[in-house]
C-alpha cells in the first residue's frame, strides 16, 4: 500500500513539475516577443483643428470601432476580463492626467493607431492596428483631432495582463492580435487617401476593418482571441448567406442589426457602430464584397 502511495505521489509531483516548466517556457517565450522594441520610421503628421474635421473624427472613432475598447468618453474600458485568458483594457486617450493625449504628439498617435507601437518603441498589446494600418493620413488626422477635443478624464489605465491560454494561443499562431506590430510593415509609407465614392477601391479600404473578426479572406469562423461565448463570425464571401442578399438588405442589416429573415445580429458584431457609416461607405463595402472569391466558411 505504502509503495503504491509513494509511486502515485511521485507521478503527481512529476506532473506538477512538468506543468510549472511548461508555464515557465510559455511565459518566457511570449514575454520576449511582447517586449520586443521597434524602430519608429515616423513620417510626421499634423492633425487638423477645424470643427468639421472634429465632427467627422467622432463619426470615424465610433464607426471604425475604437469606441468598443476606448469607451464612449475615451477614458478607456476593460473589454476582456476572464482569468486564464487575461485582462485587457483600452487606454485613456483623453488629455486628462494619465491620458494618452496629455503626452503623445500627433505623429505618436498615428504610429500607435496604424503600427501598434507606443512612443518608446514597444509594441501595444491587443491594440488591433492591423485593422487600421491602411487608414489614410486624412482619416487618422481627423480621429486625432477628435481625441484632442474631448473632455479630459484624469485616469491612469491599468497595464495589460495576458493569461496562460492567450500566451499559448499566441505562440501557436492562433492569436496574432496580441502583438499586431509583428504583422505590420513598419517601413511602409503612409497609405494614400482612397477617393471617397461608391467604388470597389473605397470598399476594399473600408473592409480592412472587418478582417479582424471575419478574417483576411472574409470567410468568417472562430474569432481569434475571442471569449468562448462569442458566436463565429459569418461568411461574407458570395458562398455565405450574403450571396443571396440584395444591396438594400445588406445596408438595412448593417443599420438595424436585423437580417432579411428577421433574425438579429448577435454581439460582438458591432452593427451599432456601423450604423453611423454613410450610404456611400456601405454601398462601397457591398460592391467590394461582391468582388471577393467565394470561400468555405472558416477558411479565414
Ligand atoms: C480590441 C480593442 C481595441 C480597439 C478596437 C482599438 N484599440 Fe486602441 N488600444 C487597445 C489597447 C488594449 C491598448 C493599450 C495597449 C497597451 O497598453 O499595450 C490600445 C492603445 C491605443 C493607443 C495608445 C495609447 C496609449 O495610452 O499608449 C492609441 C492612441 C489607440 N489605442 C487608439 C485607438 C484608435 C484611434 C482606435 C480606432 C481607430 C483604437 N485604438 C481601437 C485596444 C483597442
Ligand atoms: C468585432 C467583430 C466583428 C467585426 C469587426 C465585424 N463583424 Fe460582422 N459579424 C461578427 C459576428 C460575430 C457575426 C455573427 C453574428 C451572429 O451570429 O448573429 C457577424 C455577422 C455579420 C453579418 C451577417 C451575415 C450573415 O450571413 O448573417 C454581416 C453582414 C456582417 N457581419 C458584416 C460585417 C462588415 C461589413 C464588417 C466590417 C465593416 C463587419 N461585419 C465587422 C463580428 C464582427
Amino acid at each position: 500500500m505504502n509503495k503504491v502511495l509513494r509511486k502515485t505521489g511521485m507521478v503527481v509531483a512529476a506532473l506538477v513539475v512538468l506543468i510549472i516548466l511548461a508555464l515557465v517556457v510559455i511565459y518566457t517565450l511570449s514575454t520576449i516577443r511582447m517586449n520586443k522594441k521597434y524602430d519608429l520610421v515616423a513620417s510626421t503628421i499634423n492633425a487638423p483643428k477645424d470643427q468639421a474635421s472634429i465632427t467627422e473624427g467622432r463619426r470615424l472613432y465610433i464607426s471604425r470601432g475604437c469606441v468598443d475598447c476606448h469607451g464612449a468618453d475615451l477614458s478607456g474600458q476593460t473589454f476582456i476580463n476572464v482569468p486564464p485568458i487575461g485582462k485587457f483594457t483600452g487606454t485613456n486617450l483623453t488629455s486628462g492626467k494619465g491620458g494618452a493625449a496629455s503626452t503623445m504628439s500627433d505623429t505618436d498617435f498615428a504610429f500607435a493607431i496604424r503600427h501598434g507601437i507606443a512612443p518608446d518603441g514597444s509594441a501595444l498589446i491587443f491594440m488591433p492596428a492591423t485593422d487600421f494600418q491602411g487608414m489614410s493620413d486624412e482619416d487618422v488626422g481627423k480621429i486625432i483631432a477628435y481625441i484632442r477635443r474631448v473632455k479630459p478624464v484624469n485616469e491612469t489605465s491599468p497595464a495589460q495582463h495576458a493569461g496562460p491560454i492567450t500566451r499559448l494561443l499566441f505562440l501557436a499562431g492562433k492569436m496574432p492580435l496580441l502583438v499586431s506590430a509583428e504583422l505590420i510593415n513598419h517601413q511602409a509609407k503612409s497609405p494614400a487617401q482612397v477617393e471617397v465614392g461608391e467604388t470597389v477601391e473605397y470598399g476594399r479600404y473600408l473592409a480592412i476593418g472587418c478582417t479582424g473578426c471575419h478574417g483576411p479572406g472574409f470567410s468568417g469562423g472562430t474569432i481569434p482571441g475571442g471569449p468562448p461565448d462569442w458566436p463565429h463570425a459569418k461568411n461574407l464571401t458570395p458562398a455565405g448567406d450574403l450571396g443571396k442578399w440584395s444591396q438594400a438588405e445588406f445596408i438595412k442589416t448593417m443599420r438595424t442589426g436585423v437580417r432579411p429573415d428577421d433574425s438579429t445580429l448577435k454581439p460582438p458584431m458591432p452593427w451599432k457602430n456601423f450604423s453611423l457609416m454613410t450610404d456611400v461607405e456601405l454601398k462601397a463595402i457591398w460592391m467590394f464584397l461582391k468582388t471577393i472569391p467565394a470561400k468555405e466558411t472558416g477558411n479565414r
